[in-house]
């Protein structure tokens, strides 16, 4: 799994941190990218234990890695409610966050905004004053040209992200492009939130405005709550 921002350990200790809060009984959300799987990890030690635990994953990777670390896995058509959500984020500032570095972030909303408590894992490199980060937006691919429009016209610079072997866009798991769009700093991400998604053709957008109930920010020594 791809690595970014601050150290493993870092990272280790904010997953670590967030699935102490995992209980027996519980369904939980499984994020997606490199902190949460030390999250997914943790889950898994403690489904080795003994814990009875069912995971909703966020992304085919999040999946895979559930499934390597033995966590049994269910969808949100077949339980009542999500317990919690574990996830992590590319860049958070207060409580409002910029996710989907991995293009996982329209299945990661709809899974951690269903959970009762969403708890985020960064490392301290993710932390701003105020959010300035890409938002990637994933589009329907025949809208990709017209979608990159409006994002001007709101005062954005698309780029569509391409995949790292530079032989095509990447694609997501729903089968969708992505455009991940500069717009300098953010003042008011409610307000961008909702000129988003009012764009036809976008699916879904990488801000989550006032989701996180917690912020585990992992350090080389343990993690803080915020
Ligand atoms: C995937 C995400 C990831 O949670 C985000 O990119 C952070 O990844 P990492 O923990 O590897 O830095 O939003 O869509």
């Amino acid at each position: 799994m791809k690595s970014t921002g601050g150290s493993d350990e870092a990272k280790r200790n904010a997953g670590e941190s967030a699935a102490e809060a995992v209980k027996d009984g519980m369904v939980v959300g499984l994020g997606t990218g490199s902190t949460a799987a030390h999250a997914i990890r943790a889950i898994g030690r403690a489904v080795d234990a003994g814990m009875d635990i069912r995971g909703v994953p966020t992304s085919f990777q999040s999946r895979q890695l559930a499934r390597k670390e033995g966590i049994p896995l269910t969808d949100l058509d077949s339980v009542s409610e999500i317990d919690l959500a574990i996830d992590g984020t590319d860049q958070f500032a207060g409580g409002s966050l910029i996710k989907g570095g991995g293009a996982a972030h329209a299945r990661e909303k709809v899974v951690d905004s269903a959970a009762k408590r969403f708890l985020v894992v960064a490392d301290p490199s993710k932390e701003a004053e105020r959010l300035d980060h890409p938002v990637p937006v994933e589009v329907l691919p025949p809208a990709r040209t017209t979608v990159a429009a409006d994002i001007r016209e709101l005062g954005g610079e698309p780029t569509l992200r391409e995949a790292e072997r530079k032989d095509g866009p990447v694609v997501t798991d729903n089968g969708n492009l992505v455009l991940d769009c500069s717009f300098g700093e953010i003042h008011s991400p409610r307000e961008l939130t909702r000129s988003l998604a009012s764009i036809p053709g976008v699916v879904e957008h990488g801000l989550f405005v006032g989701m996180a109930d917690e912020i585990h920010v992992g350090t080389d020594d343990g993690a803080e709550i915020r």
